[in-house]
């Protein structure tokens, strides 16, 4: 029970069933066992071209939208990045650990480079600094994260090993936990990953339900006559239907025999995966938009996250600083 576990939460603005299937449903499941903390990362998410006209709603949206899914603030802290100063404060000092090389090479950094390469801040390439900050802050040694963290997350280890080897032993060196994910395609075009910049692909946690059922009934399944090879679509509509919170067992073994013996009908299938969306994001949907027409509940809960946050925050500082020779943790003996 005592092992801490950190985890980053972008304030992307909208959340879809892949997500949910993804990372969301592995944190609910992390908060039963652990010290957990879940942080809304808005300094992570000014690194890229941003409007902050709607920056504190997307950041509303994320704490409401993950309470929906099943975070619960009596289990875990949830609290948001810029609430908690010390986050930046420690990202300084492991600035000044970190080889420019290390932050070059990074996958993710070349990626957004080349996607708005008018905007190459440092802070963009300093991204993976601030995250390593975010968990050593805590030091926690588990972080639920998908395969495409771990790149940032070896950096973590590599500040973590760095910090003890030159300062002393300060930090566990944190492990990715990696979270099942579940690969959802986009629903009309089931080549590319589902995506919430790819309009018609996706299915959010906040679409009505006759939106959910236009979105599967459009959804691409074959493409030609082949039934050698079952087409990615068709696959994409079992997958989200297998995924155990979608659909009663004995629904997905009569559609998947059809399948096999050819006699399926894919509105027959359709029918089935809407309904089951329809009913397991219902309940999710509606406890979204209640907490969202309470902002003033969200804050209460961000404002007793960040205030748990800060004590760790505030020890850790204080032996880090002692550390790097910074300030005296017995300046009156
Ligand atoms: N970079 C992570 C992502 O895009 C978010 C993140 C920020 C994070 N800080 C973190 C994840 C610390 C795990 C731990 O998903």
């Amino acid at each position: 029970m005592n092992e801490r576990v950190f985890s980053g939460i972008q304030p992307t603005g909208l959340i879809h069933v892949g997500n949910y299937l993804g990372a969301i449903r592995s944190w609910v499941d992390v908060q039963e066992g652990y010290e957990s903390y879940f942080c809304i990362v808005d300094y992570h998410a000014i690194t890229i071209h941003y409007d902050p006209a709607d920056m504190k709603d997307r950041i509303l949206d994320a704490v409401a939208s993950n309470i929906a899914a099943g975070l619960d603030p009596e289990k875990c802290s949830i609290f948001v990045q810029s609430h908690v100063p010390e986050h930046t404060e420690l990202c300084w000092l492991l600035t000044c650990l970190t080889p420019l090389g290390n932050l070059q090479r990074m996958t993710q950094f070349k990626e957004k480079a080349s996607r708005q390469p008018e905007h190459v801040s440092a802070g963009l390439m300093n991204y993976p600094i601030l995250q390593a900050a975010d968990i050593l802050l805590y030091k926690a040694s588990i972080v639920p994260v998908g395969e495409d963290q771990l790149q940032h997350l070896e950096l973590s280890r590599v500040l973590a090993r760095k910090f003890n080897h030159t300062f002393g032993q300060t930090f566990p060196e944190p492990q990715p936990m990696l979270v099942q994910q579940a690969k959802i395609m986009a629903l009309n075009d089931p080549e590319k990953k589902m995506s919430k910049s790819l309009p018609g692909s996706y299915i959010a946690l906040s679409d009505e339900p006759e939106e959910i059922r236009a979105k599967i009934r459009r959804a691409v399944t074959d493409t030609g006559p082949s039934h050698e090879v079952m087409a990615p679509g068709v696959k994409n509509l079992f997958m989200l239907l297998e995924l155990e919170a979608f659909a009663p067992g004995d629904i997905v073994r009569y559609l998947r025999g059809a399948y096999e013996r050819r006699y399926l009908k894919y509105s027959e299938l359709k029918h089935a995966v809407a309904e089951a969306l329809v009913e397991s994001l219902t309940p999710i949907r509606e406890r979204r938009r209640e907490l969202l027409a309470r902002p003033h509940i969200l804050e209460e809960i961000v404002a007793e996250g960040a205030k748990k946050a800060r004590t760790i925050a505030h020890e850790t500082m204080v032996e880090v600083k002692e550390r790097m020779g910074l300030v005296s943790r017995h300046k009156r003996a």
